[in-house]
Formats: structure tokens, C-alpha cells, sequence
């Protein structure tokens, strides 16, 4: 276990984890492409406390939320829960985790059955999972919808006479009524207005806090992140770019990529003058991610080293980790060796071009050496058609 997790009460510990989805299969099914949606990601998140996972959309963040919740067979890597390892339990014990580990979705209008009224809807898993007896369950729901914000004579109305954070608050009160440790929030706020997303973040705090709940909450927004998180993971092509405290993260991101993001943060203070940093060119196909660092084709400080050779996560300072050359020691005391090797690899790329450039010509000359050929049969072709 990671020195930094010894001394913690750590309710999940994720290990390498990799999730990839074939692309490409041959006649027999074998997979000949696939997908790295999440590719080697470790953390672990303290009791009580909350992990942000952040990146552009297409980084592997709901893939990573899902993979956790078991939603998906990981292909890779152990997911450690409450101290047991549940990357490949069985379907019984996996019933018991259905309750433990809750998610709340992003998009409160598809995710609540529309014939269903609220209180059946709250009701439902904690009928099924015997959480109260029941006679209490009426009541229970209610102290729940009261805990959440909703108004108890709601009991009897449909998902549709809601609004949009109402609707979330039944998401959150349906999630918390089986009593779980660990709440996956994926996009829990994207798609509500600014106003109400203050609200519904302030109410998952406090829950929080009385509950003692354990949030793993994935979010493009960092300034949603920054208020809600205790630290922060950064994901970019299903990678880890940096991972770190959250207050160490704002006051000194390092990685390139993170600081790209972080300076797109509006500042509250307006004297303050912001250095943005602009992301060049789009983020490329996940399907077929760029060599070495897989930010390198985006990265203002990208050196040749970082177009061949992956960068390692280090420790660059208590419990802050980054995934980029510029920290790395051993790099960047080679980097004369490394450009020379690029050197190397460049002249042979360019040789072999050139090779298949020569061939292609080749080939193109022999047809058009071949073509009077075939021209010099046509009089006689024409005879044949003449006579
Ligand atoms: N079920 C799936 N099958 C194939 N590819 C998928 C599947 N789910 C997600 N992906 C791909 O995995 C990558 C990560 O997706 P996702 O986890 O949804 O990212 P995010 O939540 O950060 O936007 C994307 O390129 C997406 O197209
Ligand atoms: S490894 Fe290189 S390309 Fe990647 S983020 Fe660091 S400097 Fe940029
Ligand atoms: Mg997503």
C-alpha cells in the first residue's frame, strides 16, 4: 500500500485500473483494437472526504466512475473497497455493494421513471433492500426528502411537476435512502442553472457532513471542483496527468495541462488580471492517442523527449503527483541523450518513407511503361473489329 494511504482510514483504493473497449475484432472475436478509456489509474480517497476527478469530456471520467461501481469488468488493476478487494467478486456480494456504493447522474430528467410517484421512487431500493422495517419506510422517506430539501406533501407527485434541482434533490434523496458509504457524482450540477447548482452542492456538503459520506465527483467545472474536493485527479486521454490536494493544486499546479485548465477558472477578484493559457488543436482521437506523453501534441513545452517516450508518475511533493518529464529528474538530466535518440528515430522514419516513396514511384513507372504496351494491341483490336 502507498505510504501516504498507511495512516488513513481509506474507504476506496484504486490500483492501476484499466478499462478498454474493443474497437476492431477479427472473424473469431479476438479484439485487434481497443479503446484505452482509462489506462493505469491509482488513487485513494479517505473516509469522509471527497476526490474530484476532472478533464475534458472524452477523458475517461464517467468510464472511471463506472468501472469503480463495477458497472463495467475492469481489465486491469484492483479496486480495494472498505479494505477488500472487489475487482472480480461474485454477483452475492456484489447485491450487498449495490446499497454501499451509489451514483447520482448527471441528467436528473432521464434518470427518474416518469409513472413512478417521488415517494415510490424513494421508496423502492429501500423496500427491496430491507433497510427499515416495513411500517417505517413511509415515514423514513419522508426524513429523507425533508433531509434533502424536498417538501414531504411531495410524496405523492410525479417526477414531471418538478423542476430541474428538485428533480436532482429526489436523485440525491433516492441515492442516500439505502444508506451507502461512497456516492459516484457524475456531472451531478452540468446540467442544471448556475443558481441551482450553488444549492445542490451546498446540500451535498452538508450531507456529507452528517452522513459521512465518501463522494468521488467527476466534473468538467473547476470551479465547482475547487469548492467541493479535498483533492483533485486530472485525466486526459484516459491517463493521469497530476493528482493533489486540492488547495496545493490551485495555489501550484505543475503539469502543463493542468495549468491550462486552471487558468480558465474566473478569478473572483477583478483587478486580477488572468494569464490564460489557450489549448491548441482539439483533443486528439482516444481511438488512436499520440505517442510518448499523450498531451504532447497539445503542450506548449512539449520536448522531443516527450514525443516517444511516456512519462512516469512521480512524487514531486506529500501526496502531489504528476505524469510529466519536466519533473522528472532522471529525464531531464538525459535530455541532450534523448534528443539525439529522437534525432536517430526521425532519420529512420524519414528513411523509411522515403523507401516507400521510391517503391510507390517504381511501381507507378511500371504501369505507365505497361500502358503503350496494351495501346500498341488496339490496331490490331481494331482489325478484329473491323473484320
Ligand atoms: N461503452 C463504450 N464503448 C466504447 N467506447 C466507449 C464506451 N463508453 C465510453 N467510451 C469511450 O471512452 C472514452 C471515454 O469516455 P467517457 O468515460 O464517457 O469520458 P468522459 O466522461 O470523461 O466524457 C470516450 O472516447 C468514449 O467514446
Ligand atoms: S511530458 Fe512533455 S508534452 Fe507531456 S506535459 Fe510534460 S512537457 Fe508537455
Ligand atoms: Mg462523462
Amino acid at each position: 500500500m502507498d505510504e501516504n494511504v498507511q495512516n488513513k482510514d481509506i474507504i476506496l483504493e484504486v490500483k492501476g485500473l484499466k478499462k478498454y473497449f474493443p474497437i476492431e475484432k477479427n472473424l473469431f472475436g479476438k479484439t485487434l483494437r481497443s479503446l484505452r478509456a482509462v489506462d493505469d489509474v491509482s488513487f485513494a480517497v479517505a473516509r469522509g472526504t471527497t476526490i474530484g476527478v476532472v478533464g475534458e469530456s472524452g477523458c475517461g471520467k464517467t468510464t472511471l466512475g463506472r468501472t469503480i461501481l463495477k458497472l463495467y469488468q475492469a481489465d486491469g488493476g484492483t479496486i480495494v473497497y472498505n479494505g477488500e478487494d472487489i475487482t472480480d467478486i461474485g454477483k452475492k456480494k456484489m447485491r450487498a455493494l449495490r446499497t454501499s456504493i451509489q451514483l447520482i447522474f448527471q441528467d436528473p430528467y432521464s434518470s427518474l421513471p416518469p409513472r413512478m410517484t417521488v415517494g415510490a421512487i424513494i421508496s423502492e431500493a429501500v423496500r427491496v433492500h430491507h433497510i427499515v422495517p416495513k411500517d417505517e419506510i413511509r415515514q423514513y422517506v419522508r426524513d429523507i426528502m425533508h433531509k434533502c430539501g424536498l417538501q414531504p406533501q411531495y410524496y405523492d407527485r410525479y417526477p414531471h411537476e418538478f423542476s430541474g434541482g428538485q428533480r436532482q434533490r429526489i436523485c440525491i434523496a433516492r441515492a442516500l435512502a439505502v444508506k451507502p458509504d461512497l456516492v459516484i457524482c457524475d456531472e451531478p450540477v452540468s446540467a442544471l442553472d448556475v443558481s441551482i447548482q450553488a444549492q445542490i452542492i451546498n446540500l451535498l456538503k452538508e450531507l456529507q457532513n452528517t452522513m459521512g459520506l465518501t463522494y468521488v465527483f467527476i466534473s468538467h467545472d473547476l470551479s465547482v471542483v475547487k469548492y467541493i474536493t479535498d483533492q483533485i485527479l486530472v485525466m486526459y486521454l484516459g491517463n493521469m496527468m497530476e493528482l493533489g490536494e486540492t488547495e496545493e493544486l490551485f495555489a501550484n499546479p505543475l503539469h502543463p495541462y493542468t495549468k491550462a485548465l486552471f487558468s480558465a477558472v474566473p478569478v473572483p477578484d477583478p483587478d486580477l488580471k488572468m494569464d490564460r493559457i489557450i489549448l491548441a488543436g482539439d483533443i486528439p482521437s482516444p481511438a488512436n492517442p499520440p505517442k510518448g506523453c499523450k498531451f504532447h501534441t497539445r503542450c506548449r513545452d512539449c520536448m522531443n523527449v516527450c514525443r516517444f517516450k511516456e512519462p512516469a508518475f512521480v512524487e514531486v511533493g506529500p501526496e502531489h503527483k504528476v505524469a510529466c518529464h519536466l519533473y522528472d529528474q532522471e529525464v531531464m538530466q538525459h535530455l541532450e541523450e534523448y534528443d539525439r535518440e529522437w534525432a536517430r528515430m526521425e532519420e529512420e522514419r524519414l528513411r523509411q518513407e522515403a523507401e516507400k516513396e521510391a517503391k510507390r514511384k517504381g511501381k507507378r513507372s511500371k504501369t505507365a511503361q505497361d500502358a503503350p504496351a496494351a495501346e500498341a494491341v488496339e490496331p490490331d483490336e481494331a482489325l478484329d473489329d473491323e473484320r
